[in-house]
Order: structure tokens, then sequence, then C-alpha cells
């Protein structure tokens, strides 16, 4: 099938990526042309595994092209998919601007039967709002192009993996003819064994955001208990273990730590509680979870105070800065938020990332960074891993202790042994676990 993709960020290059890749004909396009000349030379422009060679492969057997104009993308297309931003207004409603152009660029070259696929995160409703717009400025394609929508669940880091084998596929349609376009599309995925869940569109619609804050919720639940186990003693993830095993609450995301962070659960929680106030429902559940994500980012500060007392004379270390590892991607990271927060205190702040540094100091530039683990801690008063890349479990303490102005280590992500850590003199501060000191202190 022929497959127009409007917005080469982080999901529309996977989009290209995934139907080049089963054997779609994929026409991607950007409103930064920049972004197109360096797509085009075989640059990426962001850090995901798989992705450069998927795209030279797609490109190079004919499968896959990257245009300047929308119009390119449109022309013939029965698919055309939307992925541009959808960025939060100060008000935190999603800013759906560029939805909206770019649906309204689709039409104007629209080919007869045309499908234009929401896969930008939006609220429930766009695409009854985006149907009306489109619809205004061509009627005479009422009947022919619909709008569906087709969320994704990708993870950065993971994001061609989870595109090639989806645990489940999600559209929601307004039509039986717009259903079939979109079940030929998918057919390579689901003979593969994909699910695909067919609802009404408001219902795809709303599903995405409900995903998203579920799982921003299960990690502020993990993160509540880690506040209380520092209270009382008990351990965080002996506790989330045991919840884990319950088959009906599952282990996954619920690792305490410095919180969650990225593009899509704290843009996605703020639009979610917009739209529900908007529609006179009161969802404070979700304004509790991105209150109990931000204590994260406190209770380090304290941890760090506790340790060090005054922070104007001191250097803290960051070792990760990326917003999880495998990636190179700072938008909304913890560790930049704690950075801020130290700097504000007074403290001198470096930081250490094996991916993402360069962006680390694009989006602060007031950030110092180092070229490894080690020099970051060079005459640091207290180290705090941020991000867990797996380097990290590596460090040697022998050598860090040496290094650093004090023997101070705050584990963010609770990957440190923290015998391994006190064994060498330090004191340990985990997360949801009690700190640990050395003997003689
Ligand atoms: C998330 C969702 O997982 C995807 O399903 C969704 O498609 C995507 O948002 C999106 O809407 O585009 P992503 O933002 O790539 O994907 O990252 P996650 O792997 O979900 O992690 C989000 C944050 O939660 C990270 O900062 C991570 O460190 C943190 N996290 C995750 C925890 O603090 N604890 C956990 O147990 C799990």
């Amino acid at each position: 099938m022929r497959v127009g993709v409007i917005g080469t960020g982080h999901v529309g290059l996977i989009t290209c990526a995934s139907f080049a890749a089963v054997g779609h004909d994929v026409v991607g396009t950007d409103a930064d042309r920049s972004k197109i000349d360096a797509l085009r030379s075989g640059d990426m422009p962001f850090h995901e595994p798989g992705v450069a060679d998927s795209i030279r492969e797609g490109m190079e057997a004919g499968r896959l092209r990257f245009e300047y104009e929308t119009a390119d993308a449109a022309r013939d297309a029965d698919v055309v998919f939307v992925c541009v931003g959808t960025p939060p207004r100060a008000t935190g409603e999603a800013n759906l601007v560029a939805v909206e152009q770019a649906a309204r660029e689709v039409v104007a070259q629209a080919s007869p039967a045309l499908v234009i696929a929401e896969k930008s995160t939006v609220p429930a409703g766009t695409a009854d709002r985006l149907t009306r717009s489109v619809l205004l400025q061509r009627p005479d394609l009422a009947g022919s192009v619909e709008v569906v929508s087709n969320p994704e669940f990708l993870r950065e880091g993971h994001a061609l993996h989870d595109a090639m084998h989806p645990e489940r596929i999600l559209v929601g349609a307004a039509s039986e003819r717009a259903f079939e376009v979109m079940r030929r599309l998918y057919e390579p995925f689901t003979a593969d064994g994909a699910r695909l869940i067919e609802t009404d569109i408001r219902t795809a619609e709303l599903a995405k955001h409900a995903c998203n804050a579920f799982l921003a919720l299960k990690i502020s639940y993990a993160n509540a208990l880690a506040r209380l186990c520092e209270r009382t003693g008990a351990d965080v993830d002996a506790v989330t273990e045991v919840m884990g095993a319950d088959s009906r609450i599952g282990p996954a995301f619920l690792n305490a730590g410095l919180g969650y962070g990225g593009y899509c659960f704290p843009k996605d929680l703020v639009a979610f509680d917009h739209l529900a106030t908007s529609l006179g429902y009161d969802f404070a559940m979700l304004r509790e979870v991105a209150r109990i994500n931000d204590q994260a980012i406190d209770a380090t500060v304290d941890k760090i105070r506790d340790a060090l007392w005054n922070l104007d004379d001191k250097r803290v270390a960051l070792l990760g800065l990326a917003f999880k590892p495998g990636t190179d991607d700072v938008r909304i990271a913890p560790a930049l938020m704690l950075a801020e927060r130290l700097r504000a205190l007074g403290a001198t702040v470096v930081g250490y990332d094996p991916h993402a540094a360069e962006s680390a100091v694009r989006t602060q530039p007031e950030l110092e960074v180092a070229p490894s683990a080690y020099e970051a801690a060079r005459d640091a008063h207290c180290v705090v891993l941020c991000t867990e890349w797996d380097e990290f479990q590596e460090l040697d303490f022998d050598k860090l202790g040496e290094i650093m102005a004090s023997r101070v280590f705050v584990d963010g992500r609770n990957v440190i042994d923290a015998e391994r850590a006190v064994a060498h003199g330090f004191h340990f501060y985990p997360t949801g676990r009690l700190p640990s000191t050395p003997d003689r202190a």
C-alpha cells in the first residue's frame, strides 16, 4: 500500500521505517527541510537502536523516500499518518495547531478514498474536529476522506522493536471501509500474531491517554511507597516484588526512583487532566500522580543535603542525563530537573551520559559535562545515579572513592549493591530504603 507520513520525529520516523520494512511504499515529509536533507544523506536526528539501518534498507530497496512537501506524501496515498508534535500550551492543553495544519495540507492534495490516521497523541474528540476542519476546506471530499485514530505505543529506546512486534494495534474508525484499509495496512503484523483492537474513534483516542496515565500512576505509586519505606525502614524493591508477583498487579513499571520523565508521560498527564476538566470531570488523581513524581526529585535533593549540608561550595556529579537508558532524549529528564534544583542551592553540577551529553548541554548550556563517569566524579562531593545505563553497574568504587572529594553516593534508580559501596567507605543513599554508612562513620 502507499503510505504517507507527516512529521519525522520519534513517532514518524519509526512509522516510516516499520511500514517500509514490511513492504509498503512510504513517503515521509517534515516541515523542517533540514531534517529531510539529513535523512536523505543517511543522518539520524536522534539515537534509537536499529532505526538508522532500517531507514537505509528501506531507502535502498526503493520503498522509502523523504520529500519536502506534504503534497508528496498525500498524493496517491491510501493512508497518511499525522505524526507531528502536540506540545502543551501554557494551560497544559495539547496544542493541536500542527495536527490541524498537517491534515489541511494533506486534503489540499488528497486522492479520493484517503484515510488520515492520527498517530500523534491527541485528546478524545480530535478526530471529529479534524474531520470538520478538513471538510470545511474540501466539502467535495465528504464521504471519501476519513480520519481514524491509530495511537502508537512505542517506548523510546525500543521503538523499532515495539513497532515491528506490537503487543496490540489499536484502530478507532467510523466506517467499515476505513477499518478495512487499516486491516490491510497492518496485515503483515497481524499475520505475525499481533492483536488488532478495533474501537470507535473516541475510545481509541482516550485509550492512549488512559494507558500512559496508568503507567505513570504505577510509577508514582511505587515512589509514594518509597517515601514510606524510607521512613519505616522497609525495602521498596522487596515490597514491589511482592506486589508484582500478583498477576493482577504485574511487576512492570513499579521501579521507584527519580521518577518518570520524557516527552510523553508528563505532557500526556497534563493534557488528559485538561481534557477531563474541560468535560466537567475533576480527575484529581492525575494531579496527585504528577505531585508524587515531583516529590521524587525533592527526596533526592533532601538526601544530598542530608549528606553534604550546605551545597554552596560543593560539587555534585550526575551519572546519566537522558530521561531513561537507551536514548539521547533529555526532554523533561529528571536528571536535568535535579541539576537545576542543585544549582539553585549553590552547588556546581557536572554530568555524564554515554549518549545524551550533547543534547543535555543544548538544553541546559550551564551544565558542565564530563567524558566519563569517573571524570564527572573527580573532586565531586557526591555522585547521584540518575539514569540506569548498564555501564553504571560496573562502577569501580575503589577508583571513585580515590578521586572524589568525599564518598557519598545517591542511587536514584536502585541499581547499585549498597554493601559494595559501603565496603569502599561510601555513605550510600538508595531509593526507598534506609541509607547505609561505613562502620567507622
Ligand atoms: C511511554 C510509554 O511507555 C509508551 O507505551 C508510549 O507509546 C510512549 O510513552 C508515548 O506516549 O509515546 P517512553 O516515554 O519512551 O514511553 O518511556 P517509558 O519507557 O515508558 O519510561 C517513561 C519514564 O518512566 C522514564 O523516565 C523511566 O525512567 C520512568 N520509569 C519507568 C520509572 O521511573 N519507573 C518504572 O518502573 C518505569
